[in-house]
């Protein structure tokens, strides 16, 4: 991988990914996706079915399998809160960015998302409350956060680059 995007949920990791890929010209890679793929099962499937640990252990199975391919990885929201994974990320040596969002954007964004299982089972305190413990563990492996309240995903990717070149 060139670069691992990390954040919470709805902080533009999906969305920033894969501009950032297409301006390198590289593969996006988006862990979600390759987790699903590996089940054969949606996200919320794999909680509902299997619960939130089996979904973790598969997470860190496919993060090790990302890391080596080529490409932007978009991680999801819990990925680097494992200690396993965390590990995993700063081993890599390769540039973690940080996309960082205030909770009232994130919470616009993601409400009402059948697609985020934490999304459902959290109010608005719990999705807050989460973010805030999470924060620590994004810090502990990011070399470079953004803040993307405000700016425009073409502004977010030019910061990247800028900091990758
Ligand atoms: C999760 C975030 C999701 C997905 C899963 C768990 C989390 O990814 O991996 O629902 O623990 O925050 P996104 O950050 O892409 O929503």
């Amino acid at each position: 991988m060139k670069a691992i995007l990390i954040g919470f949920m709805g902080s533009g990791k999906t969305t920033i990914g894969k501009l950032l890929a297409e301006k390198l010209n590289l593969p996006h890679v988006d862990l979600d996706d390759q987790i699903t793929a590996a089940a054969g099962i949606a996200i919320t499937d794999i909680f509902s079915q299997h619960g939130e640990n089996y979904f973790r252990q598969l997470e860190h199975e496919v993060l090790l399998n990302a890391i080596s391919q080529e490409g932007i990885l978009s991680t999801g929201g819990g990925t680097p809160t494992q200690s396993e994974n965390l590990t995993a990320l700063k081993k890599a040596e390769i540039p973690v960015i940080l996309l960082e969002a205030a909770a009232d954007t994130i919470l616009e964004r993601v409400s009402g998302d059948i697609e985020r299982p934490l999304v459902n089972s959290l109010d608005r305190d719990g999705l807050t409350s989460l973010k805030e413990k999470r924060q620590p563990k994004y810090q502990a492996c990011a070399d470079l956060t953004i803040k993307t309240d405000g700016s425009s995903p073409e502004k977010i990717v030019t910061q990247i680059l800028n900091y990758l070149n």
